[in-house]
This record gives structure tokens, sequence and C-alpha cells, in this order.
């Protein structure tokens, strides 16, 4: 098997243990997982990469997006920017769009943005359906997921669709019947927008149930606009994770403390719809697990910057930049019940960027500034900033 080293690494962060920092060291990788972690200059391999004394760092698990979808929607978000709130609804027009895309227009985009991400160093993403609503077409955007991740999400329940205006509770039968048999066989997870506007407790609940007895693992969209009844329900149901939490009461953060589901903060959207940004702080003194993710998606958050949501995170969200680098790394695999990713022991999948940088907290400290520099996914290089 070929082995790849990057050697000459200034300060490699494993989270090998928690953060796990190493200084002066070099990273040796057999084929598409990680061997071991050497002194530098120490390490032999087929192939070596030269970090030139910069920092290394897992690669970013980005544990929420919606990559797969038509259209966009800058006159929605130039509108915010003048004073318009964002609402659930604006998800129609993107189903108009992706409604009337062929699979084939639907694949090359959600692969154009798949590259961008990997760009931005994201190894490993989570991608959601949602934007078709219709039992075939959920099943199409599940299919052109599953050709990018192993994480595909059933997001049928996204938002009521127009036709069944007024009829929201025959909408979730359809989803927790025939819609969910479709995509189940290319899913892993299932996911509900839990939210004024979108589908109340007691729809949220009857999904959640469906997908779980279908044997998907669950996840939610909680708290996002107000805050809500999402988050309990989420740990009350297992869920992995509760995403967005912009408004977290002081028994959601009870209950998210108390239970496994890690509470996943997106902190673009919350740039991007003008809301405030959550207190990460909070949560994590009180004892939350939590991850960060970008919820790449034409809506209410169209980046798939991770190094932004970073920076974000802890200029905003009170979080220390380890803190921050750990949520985008190892919190998002665990948001996705993964112990292969998010970490550099050996063992772990060889997904690691190399930054421009010396240190990670670069990517906050520079903001803005496209600091990846190699990314190196499965043990391959797929990104290089110099030719
Ligand atoms: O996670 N909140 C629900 N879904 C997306 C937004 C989708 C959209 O506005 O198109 C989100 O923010």
């Amino acid at each position: 098997m070929t082995t790849l080293a990057i050697d000459n690494i200034g300060l490699l962060v494993t989270n090998d243990p928690e953060l796990g920092i190493v200084r002066d060291a070099a990273l040796v990788f057999e084929g598409e997982r990680v061997a071991a972690v050497e002194r530098a200059g120490h390490a032999d391999a087929d192939e070596r990469i030269d970090a030139a004394g910069r920092c290394v760092i897992p690669g970013f698990v980005d544990s929420h997006t919606h990559l797969v979808f038509a259209g966009e929607r800058g006159d929605e978000f130039a509108a915010r920017m003048a004073g318009a709130p964002y609402a659930a609804g604006g998800i129609r027009a993107t189903v108009e769009a992706t409604r009337a895309a062929g699979a084939g227009q639907l694949r090359a985009l959600a692969g154009e943005r798949r590259r961008e991400a990997l760009r931005a160093g994201i190894t490993h993403v989570e991608i959601k359906s949602g934007y078709a609503l219709d039992v075939a077409g959920e099943r199409r955007l599940c299919e052109v997921a599953a050709e990018l991740t192993d994480d595909v999400t059933f997001l049928g329940a996204h938002v009521v669709p127009q036709e069944f205006a007024g009829r929201a509770d025959d909408y979730v039968a359809l989803v927790c019947g025939a819609m969910l048999d479709a995509c189940e066989p290319h899913a892993r997870w299932a996911d509900v927008f839990c939210e004024e506007g979108a589908f109340d407790a007691d729809q949220s609940r009857a999904v959640l149930e469906a997908g779980r007895a279908a044997g998907l693992g669950l996840r939610i969209h909680a708290n996002q606009l107000g805050a809500g009844p999402g988050v309990r329900l989420g740990v009350e149901l297992g869920a992995a994770s509760a995403d967005h939490c912009t408004y977290l009461t002081d028994s959601d953060v009870e209950a998210l403390a108390g239970g496994d589901t890690v509470a996943t903060f997106l902190p673009a959207t919350d740039f991007s719809t003008r809301q405030p940004y959550p207190d990460a702080r909070r949560a994590i003194d009180a004892g939350v697990s939590v991850a960060i993710a970008t919820n790449c998606n034409p809506g209410s958050s169209y980046t798939t910057a991770m190094a932004f949501c970073i920076a974000l995170a802890v200029r905003d969200m009170r979080m220390t930049a380890e803190e921050a680098l750990t949520a985008a790394t190892l919190g998002g695999a665990r948001a996705l019940r993964r112990s292969d990713i998010g970490h550099l022991a050996p063992g772990a999948r060889a997904d690691a960027v190399v930054l421009a940088a010396p240190s990670y907290a670069h990517l906050v400290y520079r903001p803005g500034v496209p600091l990846v520099a190699t990314t190196i996914a499965r043990g391959q290089v797929v990104f290089s900033s110099t030719p």
C-alpha cells in the first residue's frame, strides 16, 4: 500500500486526545488511513509533502449541509440586508427551481459545491434532501447526495409544499409513509425542521419516530428562529444532533447537557439571517457537546467557508479558537456519531488540511483569507493552492 508523509509540520493538531498538539511532527498515511505520527524528518514514506513548518489539522467535518438544490436566492438575501426578516417559507422558491432541474443538472451543481467545500478544507459532509418535497424528487435528491457522502439525511419534512397548503397533517403522513420508504434505502438519517412556519412538535415527533422505526438515526432543525420545543424533543428522542440552537432556554441547555445530543451551531446562518448568535460559552460551560457546521444552502447560509464559521464562533459566540477548531472537526464527527473522522489518531481516515499559517489561530486572526494550502482526503491530495 502506498504511504504518504506530511513532513516538517510545525504544529500538528491530532484531536487525540482532544486537541492533541504535537510540535515538529510528521504525519504518515498508509492508503486511506493514518498510520503514525512521527518526529519531523523521521518518517519513512513513498511520497512526501513538505509542510515547511506550517500547521496541519484534521479535515473539517461539515455535519449540516443542503448541497443538492438548483437556483439561488440572492434577491431574498439582499432584501434581508435591507430589513426583511428570514422566514421558513423562502424554501419553497428553491423547491420550485429544484423540481424543474434534471438529475444530471442537480448532480453537476452538487458536485461543484462539494469541490468548493474541499477547497475550504472540508473532507467530510453530511447532505440533506428537502428541496423536492415529493416522493420521486426526494428520492432523487437522496440518490445524488449518496454519490457524494455516506451521511445522507432524509429531510422530506423541510416545509409543507404549496400543493399541501392547509393540509400539513396529510403531508406529514406522506413523509412518514411513501416518501420515507423511497428515501430510506439511500439515507442514514431522518431530520425535520421543527419551527414556526414549518412543523410543530407533534408533527416533528411523528416524522422522527417514523424515521427511527425505518432504521434511520435522528437529527433535528431546532430553535433557529425562536425558542421552541425542538431541542428538548431531539434530546428526548435521542437525536444525534440538534442543529441551529440559536435560541436556547435554561431547560434546553439542561436537557442537552444531560443527554446524548450534540448541539450543532451554524453561525454563518445567524450572520446571513441577521439573527443573534447563540451563546456557545454558556452551553459549553454547562457541559453540552457542541459542533460547528456551515449549513450550506441557498436561503439561510450560502457558504462552504468553515474557517469563516470558526471565526464567527470565536468572535461572536465566545468560543476559544481551540474549542471552535475542535467543534468543526471532532464535534462534527460526534454529531454524525462517527469515530473514524475528525481526528488523526492511527487508524483514522487519512483526512487532513495543511494551513498556510503557523497556527490554527490564524483561521480567526486572518478572517476571510483563504488559508487552506492543501486538502488531503482518504490519503489523496484533493486540493492544493499551489499547482
Ligand atoms: O437549515 N432551516 C431550515 N433549513 C435551512 C434553510 C433552508 C432555506 O432557507 O432554503 C437551514 O437554515
